[in-house]
C-alpha cells in the first residue's frame, strides 16, 4: 500500500513525527475522571472495537471484513456523533480517533450496546495514525468537529489544522472525498478557510466567505457548549479534487 504526501509537507511531517517526545501536540493528556463503567468498557470491549497503533498501514478490508466507503473522525470526544452516523449508516464503515480515554470508554459502552459491526476506534495521536496507519486515498470522508481552538497566540502552534496536517488529510482522502470541519471559534474558522484554501488538492464547497450551511446533525458536546456561550458555529466542507498529485 502506498503511503505518501506531497514532498515538502511529507519531509516537514516526518521530522515532526520522528521525535516521540515532541512537545507540541494538539492536546494535553488529561487525567480526566473515568467512570467505573467506562473503565470496564475499555477492558471488555476494546478487543472488539479497538485498533492498536502500529507504524504500518491498516488493511481496511481486513479490519471490517468487507469493502465499503470509510469515514474517519478525528478527536471524537465522547463519540456521540460517530455513534449516530455508524448506527444510521450501516452501509459505511467508521473509524474514530481520540486520545481521551474516558471518551473512548464512553463510545465503547454505546457501541457494544448497539452491537455495531461498522465501527473501530484508535486511542492515539491522530497525526501519527493518519501518517502511519492510513494508506493514500483510503478514506471517503474525514470529520474534524470542534477541534481545540487554542485561542492564545502562543498556543496557536498546537492547533491541529496546520499546512502539513491539511496535506496529509488531502492525501488520505480519495479524489471526490470530503473533509468536513466545524468550529465555534471565529479566528480559527478564518484560519481553516485560509489554510485549506491554500491546498491545491481541496475545493471549498462553501459560500463566498468559505462556509457551508449547518449540516443536519445532532449538536456535539462542544458545539452545544459553543452555542451556550453565544458563539457562532462555522461549518466548512472541502472536496478532494481529482487529477495529478502535487
Ligand atoms: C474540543 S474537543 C471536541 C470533541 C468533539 N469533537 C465534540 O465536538 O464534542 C477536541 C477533542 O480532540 C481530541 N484531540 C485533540 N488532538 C488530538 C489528536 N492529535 N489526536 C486525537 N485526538 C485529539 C481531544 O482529546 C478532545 O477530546
Amino acid at each position: 500500500m502506498q503511503i505518501s504526501v506531497n514532498a515538502t509537507a511529507a519531509s516537514a511531517l516526518l521530522k515532526t513525527l520522528a521525535n516521540p517526545n515532541r512537545p507540541v501536540r494538539s492536546y494535553v493528556t488529561r487525567n480526566g475522571r473515568i467512570t467505573a463503567a467506562q473503565a470496564r468498557a475499555l477492558q471488555q470491549h476494546w478487543p472488539r472495537f479497538g485498533l492498536e497503533f502500529l507504524a504500518a498501514p491498516l488493511n481496511l478490508e481486513q479490519v471490517f471484513g468487507r469493502r465499503a466507503p470509510c469515514t474517519l473522525e478525528i478527536g471524537f470526544g465522547n463519540g456521540e456523533y460517530l455513534l449516530e452516523r455508524a448506527s444510521v449508516e450501516p452501509e459505511r464503515d467508521f473509524l474514530g480517533i481520540e486520545v481521551h480515554r474516558p471518551g473512548v470508554g464512553h463510545l465503547l459502552l454505546a457501541a457494544a450496546r448497539l452491537e455495531l459491526a461498522n465501527l473501530r476506534i484508535l486511542c492515539h495521536d491522530a497525526l501519527e495514525v493518519l501518517h502511519w496507519q492510513i494508506a493514500a486515498a483510503a478514506l471517503d470522508e474525514v470529520l474534524l468537529l470542534f477541534p481545540d481552538p487554542w485561542p492564545k497566540k502562543r498556543h496557536h502552534k498546537r492547533r491541529i489544522v496546520q499546512p502539513e496536517f491539511v496535506a496529509l488529510v488531502a492525501d488520505r482522502l480519495r479524489p471526490g472525498g470530503h473533509f468536513e470541519l466545524a468550529t465555534d471559534w471565529e479566528p480559527y474558522a478564518q484560519e481553516m478557510v485560509r489554510l485549506l484554501g491554500a491546498c491545491a488538492r481541496f475545493d471549498n464547497c462553501g459560500d463566498a466567505a468559505g462556509f457551508t450551511a449547518p449540516p443536519v446533525r445532532t449538536a456535539t458536546r462542544f458545539e452545544r457548549r459553543g452555542m451556550r456561550l453565544g458563539h457562532q458555529v462555522r461549518n466548512l466542507r472541502f472536496r478532494r479534487v481529482s487529477g495529478p498529485r502535487i
